[in-house]
């Protein structure tokens, strides 16, 4: 059960949280003593605290610094009275979750704690994680993906095995392949990479071969190809499918006979090398088109090892986006931001064409652009909510038999939209205008006309 430490001067307050708190099945404990609270924090496994900011005579500040010198990972939960909301946000910025105003309902109560207890354990989860995938630098907790971590330790045992990684753009095949790589008994040996779709054919063939000195009118020098630069350690191979058909053979020569020849050489060279590749084309298909040759990727396919989207396994969306969140608030010197409810909803609903990437391109560019410590809808890029049922399915509206007013059923519609659209923006009028694509002053009409107002 987990216990939530409740410290306000007011016996009515605790009481009141200790009753919400208990019809959630969690364990609360009150105190109104500043030194006690910081006590019950050192020796007792608190999972969340509400604090409030107006302790008589000691600041709510200097108790939420005090509590997170004996427990530096403590979730605390500011309650703010009238008069205290800048204190508030002096206590985001030094790391208090978030923060809840006097008076509250009960309903805020429930709702806010459970998202505190979420995050935390998605934390909680994340540190795991990271001492647990030791090496492997990806993270993930959905079956499939533990499953990739799993055959990941498996092959990376064996020194020599060739692997084949496939899986859609952006599901991290080229982290899988550096794991494997760490993992390995040769981490300390080269791992060499090369992208065969970035090169023309005789390019890529020199730079993964290499040539002997007038093998061709511009080869002034040897030049030592890659297999030969990976000796002892492992290359990879990306964008597999990419490969020309006549290097494909070469290539298969490579796997069957462990040995190089230079461009413009006269003798084999003897190399020991993994050979990892990638590719998030269907090889398969690309066999039956004669595009890709079956003997190479039969030879390719020992340990084969697939990733799939990021939307076949969505449990990974949460523990990825607090990863990212993490990542990119360090690197831009800003408080760890936090997602809120509707925009979880969204992010959990879209379908990620870019999958892993495309995730960690949407956290890296709000973190750039929006300096706030709460996500909403409205942060998110156009194509997150333009998937929600909302658009994808227009109104189903039954004329019943005794008939309509239109205009009233109009009104009644066009209200629920712009207070929606209001809602997502959070009350700022310029973006609820973008979002219904209204001219502000329209907007600004429609808002009066039906009562809404930012508070
Ligand atoms: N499980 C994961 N945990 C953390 N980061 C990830 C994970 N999967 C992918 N990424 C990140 O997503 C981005 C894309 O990953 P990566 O380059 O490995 O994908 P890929 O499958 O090789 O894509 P492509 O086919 O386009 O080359 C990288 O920034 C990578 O760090
Ligand atoms: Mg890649």
């Amino acid at each position: 059960m987990e216990k939530i430490l409740i410290v306000d001067d007011e016996a009515f307050i605790r009481e009141n949280l200790e009753r919400i708190l208990a019809e959630d099945g969690y364990r609360p404990i009150s105190t109104e003593s500043p030194d006690e609270a910081i006590h019950i924090v050192a020796e007792e496994e608190i999972s969340l605290v509400l604090l409030d900011l107006n302790l008589g005579s000691s600041s709510g500040l200097d108790v939420l610094r005090a509590m997170q010198e004996v427990d530096p990972e403590i979730l605390v939960i500011i309650i703010t009275g009238y008069g205290t909301v800048e204190s508030a946000v002096e206590a985001l910025k030094i790391g208090a979750y978030d923060y809840i105003k006097k008076p509250f309902k009960a309903d805020a109560i429930h709702l806010i704690v459970k998202l505190a207890l979420e995050t935390q354990n998605l934390r909680r989860k994340l540190k795991r994680l990271s001492r647990d995938t030791d090496g492997i630098n990806m993270v993930g907790n959905s079956p499939p993906l533990m499953q990739v971590f799993q055959q990941i330790r498996e092959v990376a045992k064996h020194e020599t095995a060739t692997v084949l990684i496939s899986g859609d753009s952006g599901t991290g095949k080229e982290l899988v392949a550096q794991a494997i790589h760490n993992l390995s008994p040769r981490s300390e040996q080269p791992f060499v990479e090369i992208n065969c779709g970035s090169l023309p054919f005789n390019l890529l063939e020199t730079e993964l071969f290499g040539h002997e000195r007038g093998a061709f009118t511009d080869a002034k020098n040897r030049k030592i190809g890659l297999f030969e630069e990976a000796d002892g350690g492992a290359i990879f191979l990306d964008e597999i499918g990419e490969m020309d058909m006549s290097l494909q053979v070469k290539l298969l020569r490579v796997l069957e006979d462990r040995k190089i020849r230079r461009l413009g050489g006269n003798r084999n060279i003897d190399i020991n090398v993994r050979i990892i590749a990638a590719t998030n084309a269907d090889l398969k298909s690309a066999i039956g088109d004669k595009a890709f040759r079956e003997d190479l990727y039969y030879r390719l396919n020992v340990f084969p090892i697939y990733i799939p989207p990021l939307r076949e396994r969505r449990e990974d969306i949460p523990i990825l986006l607090e990863y990212f969140l993490q990542r990119f608030s360090k690197e831009f010197n800003r408080p760890t931001g936090r997602i809120n409810r509707d925009a979880l909803d969204l992010v959990m609903r879209y379908h990620w064409p870019g999958n892993v990437r495309e995730l960690r391109n949407v956290v890296e560019r709000i973190c750039i652009m929006h300096n706030v410590d709460k996500i909403l809808p409205a942060h998110l890029p156009r194509e997150i909510w333009g998937e929600s049922p909302q658009s994808e399915m227009p109104f189903k509206y039954e004329i019943p038999p005794e008939g309509i007013v239109l205009d009233d059923v109009v009104g009644q519609i066009e209200k629920e939209l712009v207070e929606q659209a209001f809602k997502i923006t959070g009350g700022n009028v310029a973006k609820t205008a973008r979002i219904l694509n209204v001219p502000r002053g329209t907007l600004r009409y429609k808002l009066e006309k039906y009562h809404l107002t930012s508070e």
